[in-house]
């Protein structure tokens, strides 16, 4: 048996683990494991290689992907999927194991509906992929965005400032909750959620009435604000131009905010995006487990034929769901849990 490996989409802390639990579960059945470079990119290219023993010792605690990555998709391209097809019997590939998101994923699930051999591990620091608990590289990302709003206390505090932290998540408000609970900000914005200005500056004029002389507002790359009822609420985006998934780059809320708070109530503002950072690193000890897991079971569900699924963390469990569980529908945050997030707005 001859088990290819890709990632795809934005690199993610844990994905070494992943390729390096595959290569050695695979290598434990005796089968032969070839690393596909670049997402579905190196799929179309034949940019391939052999993996083995030793192509992944030491990689566990690394970040990003020892594969390459890349927003390739081949349904945009005129002789894609016959391509996919094509070149994976030339390089006498049995099985695929893609590792991705959303859209990786939603590439799987209509090779697989065509009879290609794929299986599927979840990965995205968004954590918006329906069907599991969680994806790898959630925690990483929200214990990375912890850490800097702790840090940004410091400053908030000494000059008496509003500061906004800008996390990414895409269209889910995942790492934007968790990272304001673990780090007590006073405000989260998220996108499932629209929340007025006014509302906003409530909770920092109650702040200062208790003498408590400064805010910390976590905020979603992909929430949108409104100034009154009146005004309808958009997302910003850095860039209006769509990726081959039909993406824009989301990006630049904290700096609308900010200037629109200084300019309410005088109060110094300052906004930090903390971007690409959350993506980088080494994963924590949960990623580099989770990981581990998925890719011991992927290999598990291509011995048992299992193709056309995902593995997926539920509970405490590793089970197996169809791709179209996983991606016909984004994971998002209920009011439930923001309700949760509410308590500590003050
Ligand atoms: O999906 C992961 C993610 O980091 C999102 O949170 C973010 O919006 C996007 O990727 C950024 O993509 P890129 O690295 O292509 O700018």
């Amino acid at each position: 048996m001859k088990v290819g490996i890709l990632t795809g989409g934005g690199d993610c802390p844990g994905l070494n683990a992943v390729i390096r639990a595959i290569v050695r579960k695979s290598l434990q059945f005796g089968w032969e494991c070839i690393g596909i470079e670049n997402g579905w990119k190196g799929l179309l290219d034949l940019d391939v290689f052999r993996l083995d023993l030793n192509s992944v010792s030491g990689i566990l605690q690394k970040g990003g992907t020892i594969l390459g990555t890349s927003r390739t998709n081949p349904y945009k391209i005129e002789t894609g999927e016959k391509t996919v097809f094509e070149n994976a019997a030339k390089i006498g590939m049995d099985a695929l194991v893609a590792v991705g998101g959303e859209d990786t994923l939603g590439v799987a699930n209509k090779l697989a509906q065509k009879g290609f051999k794929v299986v599927g591990v979840p990965k995205t620091i968004d954590n918006d992929l329906s069907g599991t608990d969680y994806t790898f590289g959630f925690d990483t990302a929200v214990n990375i965005a912890m850490d800097a709003i702790d840090r940004i206390h410091t400053t908030a505090e000494s000059h008496h400032r509003v500061m906004i932290v800008e996390v990414m998540g895409r269209h889910a408000g995942w790492i934007a909750m968790h990272s304001g609970i673990a780090a007590g900000a006073d405000i989260i914005l998220i996108p499932e959620n629209v929340i007025q200005i006014n509302d906003i500056l409530k909770v920092v004029a109650r702040r200062r009435e208790r003498g408590k002389k400064f805010s910390i507002i976590v905020v979603a790359e992909g929430a949108v604000i409104s100034e009154s009822d009146q005004q309808e609420a958009k997302i910003v985006v850095q860039d209006e131009k769509l990726d081959s998934f039909g993406h824009v780059r989301l990006g630049g809320i904290s700096n609308i905010l900010s200037d629109i708070i200084e300019r309410k109530t005088g109060i110094e503002t300052r906004s930090v995006v903390l971007g690409h950072i959350q993506r980088g690193g080494s994963p924590t000890a949960f990623d580099r487990v989770l990981g581990s897991r998925f890719g011991v079971y992927s290999v598990e569900m291509i011995r048992d034929g299992k193709f056309g699924r995902m593995a997926a963390l539920r509970g405490a469990e590793i089970v197996d769901i169809p791709f179209d569980e996983a991606v016909l529908k984004l994971k998002t945050v209920d009011d439930k849990f923001y309700d949760v997030a509410r308590v500590f707005f003050s």
